[in-house]
């Protein structure tokens, strides 16, 4: 059972976007220190709030990550980046480098923290997937995020004797920077954040955020055909 109130929390791009409102939701839900990473960090005004730089493709930024952040209880691997939706038209330097930061970068993340999560009682490991990691058509995210989602699935296993819970996160569209010219129906990040925490608090291994993110759960025992929105979606 892992502890929201009286928590300490690391969460990746947690300045804006989906990271953002979760870091406020930890500190509505008690968490009394957050640290919240970006590539270039700002100065907030809550005292509860470490800002601190992170590149999750930069192996020496994640090592001072872990460093600065001994405390940790609860890691929540959250930052992502797009990628062509086009496979075949996509330079391979492209696509390493999507991977670089959705695959890799939370693997890194996850191998800097386990050792403090077990020095700290186990505590948790979230890491943000997407309903891409079982839909196809959206190119080299959507290849990272299945990647991920089968790390995470791995992580569970490796991290059971420390008694980390490791949760996956699903979610389609979502009203971020990341699809703020697609024009769709899109979940709130505060009710997207709000379940994520839910999660946590009931050992939940998976969270599914949204009706879109369900079906296609449901869907993987079916055709591999029906695994897809049209060509270019990118949640
Ligand atoms: N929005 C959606 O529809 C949707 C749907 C499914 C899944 N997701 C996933 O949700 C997560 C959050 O996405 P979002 O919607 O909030 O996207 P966003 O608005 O584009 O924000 C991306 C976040 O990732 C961080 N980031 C990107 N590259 C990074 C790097 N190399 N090192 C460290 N941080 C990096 C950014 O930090 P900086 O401040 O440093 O730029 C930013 O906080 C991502 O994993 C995304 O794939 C989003």
């Amino acid at each position: 059972m892992v502890n929201i109130k009286g928590s300490t929390v690391v969460v990746t791009g947690g300045q804006r976007g989906l990271g953002k409102a979760i870091v406020d939701e930890f500190l509505a839900r008690g968490a009394s220190k957050v640290y919240a990473t970006a590539r270039s960090p700002k100065l907030g005004d809550d005292p509860r709030v470490v800002s601190i730089p992170l590149d999750v493709t930069d192996a020496n930024s994640v090592a001072a990550l872990a460093q600065a952040a001994p405390d940790a209880t609860i890691v929540v691997n959250n930052a992502g980046t797009l990628g062509d939706p086009s496979l075949l038209s996509s330079d391979i330097e492209d696509i390493r480098a999507v991977f670089e930061t959705n695959y890799f970068g939370p693997l890194r993340v996850a191998q800097a923290f386990a050792p403090i999560l077990a020095r700290n009682g186990g505590g948790a490991l979230v890491d943000i997937h997407s309903v891409l990691s079982w839909v196809s058509g959206a190119g080299s995210y959507g290849d990272s995020k299945a990647a991920l989602w089968s790390s995470t699935n791995s992580l569970r296993i490796e991290l059971r004797d420390q008694r980390t819970l490791v949760t996956g996160v699903h979610l389609g569209y979502t009203d971020t920077d990341m699809v703020k010219d697609v024009d769709a129906e899109k979940n709130d990040p505060k009710d997207v954040a709000r379940q994520i925490v839910d999660g946590i608090e009931v050992d939940a291994t998976e969270v599914l955020a949204d009706d879109l993110t369900r079906h296609f759960k449901s869907a993987l025992s079916g055709p591999v055909e029906a695994l897809q929105l049209r060509v270019g979606s990118r949640p």
